[in-house]
């Protein structure tokens, strides 16, 4: 029996380099055409008119917390608020209670994913003393190495450069490294107890330090690096710098870094806490300035429980769940005029694709997964908790509205949200096809 086949018409079809009226005809799991005035006899229609049609979002930094953490969130909880924010793919970091760092513990988080997911997924290895190399012996079963240069939530914490080094020199090109970028001896000088400033303890002099530090040993290793959740605007154009130079740096930002601010995480108390911390206003208007300069947006979902983050500023752990609010809050910035739809695409689906070599996915191209995702972009939403898929049911974009309805979304061809309902079983992610050696 043939494959069945939707044909999605009259879309506001959305690429990195384009936007313009189509139609997209998915059969099975791919995407077989895609132009003007497509027809297919006994395909399922969808009349998209008025709705944008873009390719499903890659989030590379996501904190899934299973195992180890299950109250937190768990594979299948992660994959739901993904696929309700319009994410069809997701990179998995690796700080776990027991973290990723083994072959061992890599192959025992696939098969965990394998079992829970309902999108498709890649997990990272944790770099730590005992395994080098191992990024290099592990290929295409990870989507990366994560280097912790300061602590965080979790044990990892590589503070050492010439473990540094020995990482990113052992380690292929073709396996991106990303790197938690804040120096850990810059952040206990600062660390001021007396203070209930996330920004003063952790201030953006250690990012860029680490920054710095990151691309002297990338030069030094013959490779790049890529910088997780850039919070500053010097951080970016040390990146940029260097890559001028030769050096083939990248890096992302996070959507809280856009839109939240020092100012407010005063007023968040617990639930304002992240790492690296909220930047000042002033810093966080240069940070948008320096967008067109940055290769994604990664969300950095790092869910803990609910009462957790209602703790004091002190008492509270770091980071928050950002899936479901990744993609309003993007139509947000298009919606202020401060970014296209076009570049809203490169960020958070072709930029990951091509950094992470995904095959087959964050294009709308023959051939390619049909991941897709319709958006109203008139409709607003409120961001309510009670009302999310992530296990803590809250973040601190709550009572925000927000632009850029998710009406639908498909993975690899099969419609798995419609109008906010999702029709999904554990285990039908898939892990990506990744760049092997
Ligand atoms: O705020 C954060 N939370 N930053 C990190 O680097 C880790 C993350 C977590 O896993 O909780
Ligand atoms: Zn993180």
């Amino acid at each position: 029996m043939a494959a069945p086949r939707t044909l999605i018409r009259n879309a506001q079809v959305v690429t990195a380099l384009s936007s313009e009226r189509g139609d997209v005809l998915i059969q099975g799991e791919r995407i077989v055409a895609a132009g003007a005035g497509l027809s297919a006899p006994g395909a399922t229609i969808v009349d998209a008119a008025g709705l944008l049609l873009l390719p499903g979002l890659i989030d590379a930094h996501v904190h899934v917390r299973e195992p180890g953490a299950v109250e937190k969130e768990d594979w299948t909880s992660a994959t739901r608020a993904a696929l309700a924010g319009g994410v069809t793919t997701i990179f998995d970091m690796p700080n776990n209670a027991t973290p990723t760092v083994t072959a061992e513990r890599v192959a025992e988080k696939l098969d965990i994913a394998a079992r829970g997911a309902v999108c498709d997924y890649g997990v990272y290895l944790g770099a730590t003393s005992k395994n080098v190399g191992l990024a290099a012996r592990l290929g295409g079963e990870i989507a990366g190495l994560k280097i912790y240069l300061g602590s965080t939530t979790g044990p990892l914490l590589t503070d050492d450069w010439r473990l540094l080094y020995d990482h990113l020199r052992s380690t292929p090109e073709v396996i991106p490294v990303a790197v938690h970028a804040e120096d850990e001896q810059c952040l206990r000088a600062f660390q001021d107890t007396s203070a209930s400033d996330h920004n003063r303890n952790r201030p953006p002099i250690c990012a860029e330090l680490a920054v710095h530090h990151v691309i002297t040993a990338a030069r030094a290793a013959g490779r790049g690096a890529h910088i997780a959740h850039a919070s500053t605007a010097r951080e970016v154009s040390l990146i940029q710098q260097a890559r001028q130079e030769g050096i083939p740096m990248t890096c992302e930002v996070c959507p809280h870094h856009l839109f939240l601010t020092s100012e407010d995480a005063l007023l968040l108390g617990g639930w304002g806490k992240v790492n690296p911390p909220l930047r000042e206003p002033g810093e966080v208007q240069a940070l948008w300035e320096q967008l067109a300069c940055v290769d994604i947006v990664a969300t950095d979902h790092a869910p803990h429980r609910s009462e957790e983050k209602d703790h004091a500023y002190e008492q509270a752990p770091s980071g928050f769940s950002g899936l479901e609010t990744l993609l309003p809050l993007m139509f947000l910035a298009v919606r202020e005029g401060r970014l296209s739809l076009q570049h809203l695409v490169r960020l958070t689906s072709t930029g990951p694709a091509n950094l992470f070599h995904t095959h087959r996915k964050g294009r709308i191209t023959p051939g390619y997964d049909a991941d897709l995702v319709l958006v109203d972009p008139a409709a607003t939403r409120v961001i309510r908790a009670g009302a999310l898929q992530t296990k803590p049911n809250d973040t601190p974009f709550r009572g925000w509205h927000l632009p850029g309805r998710v009406i639908a979304v498909w993975r690899r061809g099969e419609r798995v949200l419609t109008d906010g309902i999702l029709t999904v079983e554990p285990g039908t992610g898939k892990p990506v096809a990744l760049a092997t050696l």
